[in-house]
């Protein structure tokens, strides 16, 4: 009997960890330096929670959930995404009192959604994700959106193109909401049986409906942006203003409505431009959500946040054909001769090791010449040979692999010298 790896998911092999790890180190730091914090919430919720949270009329809570019962007989759910979880957290621990505001957070880690599976979509895929909450201020909106841009510049990403929207504030969307329903109501018939549903429940994401996408009335809906109130409208500006101070460069558009309930204010999606990146260009989505915090019984909180999958972050690096600079290759690899030799490099490479040094040998009783090729699969910049003469002689033998050179080295003085020569 053998076994596969579950549909979506998929194994991160070394080669490709070194991958993560870089991009994982690049955001940490820019984290870092925009003064977000790391938080770790569970990897499971109560599902309640994302029915709340995310919104019951989503596709994501009514067809994408993984929700079991425990043997405690409770509903939990695999989270499908953090901030309804960070914003959890921020209730419960009463980050609302910190006294520093706004309290910015940053997450990395696996969300679960049961999508059909396709290039840059997986049922397993991890997100890095920040929220920034306690503020209403149109420059952190821009902070926000400058983050994950700075992330994918500094990976090297250029072909991106960001998206803004404005969803405006509960006023504007109640009379958005009934433009749209007038609009779509006469002809509703005609559209999937998805958007009936959502006709009076969440006439928005009617727009965001990918089968009906290119029906007439998709294109002479109400704009969002034409039912903005003043308030509103001044808000949305003050971001534009702020992004253009920050050098980012951006696009309005009207029908950006994202695929969660608790956005209002602004929205935007960051989408790789690449030519031969696939079908799903959106690299990242985020926006403001100033209802969530009381959603989740907390008080009045403004929030915003965003969120990307380092899977399709890779799928754009690879369209975009850049390599990361990712070190590989060993130190040093000890090889040795003879069976005292052998011993004796057990102990050399861990005292290389213990100096911080990376060190391999052999273990699988080869010969000189396959323990050299061992080394050069490896990237070794030094080998060490250790045979019987130099045993002998009390020395070894430090080559250089880039550049042949050899050197005799007193083995009471290897370990200096290695430390030495690769500082
Ligand atoms: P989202 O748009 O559902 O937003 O997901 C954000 C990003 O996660 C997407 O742009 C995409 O890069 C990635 N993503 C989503 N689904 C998949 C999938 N099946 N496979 C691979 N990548 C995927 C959120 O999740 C919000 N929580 C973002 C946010 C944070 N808004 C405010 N704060």
């Amino acid at each position: 009997m053998s076994f596969q790896i579950p549909r979506g998911t998929q194994d991160i092999l070394p080669e490709q960890a070194a991958k993560w790890q870089y991009i994982e180190h690049i955001a940490r730091e820019l984290c870092r330096r925009y003064n977000y914090q790391e938080i770790r919430t569970p990897i499971f919720e109560h599902t309640e929670l994302f029915l709340r949270g995310v919104g019951d009329t989503t596709d994501i809570v009514q067809k994408e959930m993984y929700t079991f019962e425990d043997r405690g007989g409770r509903s939990l759910t695999l989270r499908p995404e953090g901030t309804a979880a960070v914003v959890r957290s921020f209730v419960e621990n009463k980050m609302y009192g910190y006294p520093n505001q706004p309290v910015k957070l940053y997450y990395m880690g696996p969300m679960f959604r049961y999508e059909r599976p396709q290039a840059g979509r997986f049922r397993q895929f991890v997100q890095f994700g920040v929220e920034a909450l306690g503020s209403n201020d149109p420059a952190i909106d821009a902070e926000v959106i400058a983050l994950a841009m700075d992330i994918y510049h500094t990976l090297g990403l250029k072909k991106l193109k960001l998206v803004i929207n404005s969803l405006g504030d509960v006023e504007s969307r109640k009379a958005h909401r009934q433009a749209l329903i007038d609009h779509f109501q006469p002809r509703i018939h005609e559209f999937c049986d998805d958007c009936q549903a959502r006709l009076h429940k969440n006439p928005m994401r009617i727009l965001d409906c990918k089968k009906d996408r290119d029906h007439e009335l998709m294109r002479t809906a109400p704009s969002i942006l034409d039912y903005l109130n003043e308030q509103s409208r001044t808000y949305f500006e003050k971001v534009q203003m702020y992004l253009q101070k920050l050098g980012i460069a951006f696009e309005v558009d009207s029908r950006l409505v994202r695929g969660l309930d608790y956005y209002n204010h602004t929205a935007f999606e960051i989408m790789s431009e690449a030519e031969g990146f696939g079908v799903i260009t959106t690299l990242c989505g985020g926006g403001r959500y100033n209802g969530l915090v009381q959603e989740i019984g907390g008080p009045e909180t403004p929030g915003i946040g965003f969120a990307l999958s380092i899977e399709r972050l890779l799928a754009a690096l690879e369209a975009e054909g850049i390599s990361l600079p990712i070190l590989e290759g060993i130190d040093c690899y000890v090889v040795a001769l003879g069976e005292q030799a052998k011993e004796e490099a057990v102990a050399l490479v861990a005292a290389l090791r213990k100096e911080g040094i990376s060190a391999e040998k052999d273990y699988q009783d080869r010969k000189v010449k396959a323990q050299l090729k061992a080394a050069d699969r490896l990237h070794a910049t030094y080998v060490a040979i250790l045979g019987e003469d130099e045993l002998r002689k009390g020395v070894i033998n430090v080559k250089h692999m880039a550049t042949g050179e050899q050197q005799e080295v007193p083995l009471d003085t290897f370990i200096s010298h290695m430390k030495h020569v690769l500082k």
